[in-house]
């Protein structure tokens, strides 16, 4: 389902960083932290289409998707994300 037109864009602009954990929200709507989205490029996903399928980044309102592109394109083509962790992940 499909929030109403104009309510997505606080959703978009809501960027959570849980200090507890080191880790920050990329998908607000199905709760998918770039951590995540980092260990599903580590193990095959090369797609964003390949991230909604096995993620469920970007199946709602969609307003993630470039923030979760940006991250597969820092792990790289080759799905490398050594490094991009935060101590402690
Ligand atoms: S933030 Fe809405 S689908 Fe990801």
């Amino acid at each position: 389902m499909h929030p109403a037109p104009g309510s997505g864009m606080m959703v978009v602009r809501i960027v959570l960083v849980c200090n507890l954990i080191r880790t920050m929200y990329i998908c607000i709507c199905n709760a998918i932290t770039e951590r995540e989205i980092r260990g599903a490029v580590e193990l095959g996903c090369s797609s964003i289409g390949e991230l909604r399928r096995d993620l469920g980044v970007a199946s709602c309102c969609g307003k993630c998707e470039p923030d979760a592109r940006r991250v597969m394109r820092e792990c790289g083509r080759g799905g490398a994300c050594s490094g991009q962790l935060a101590a402690g992940d």
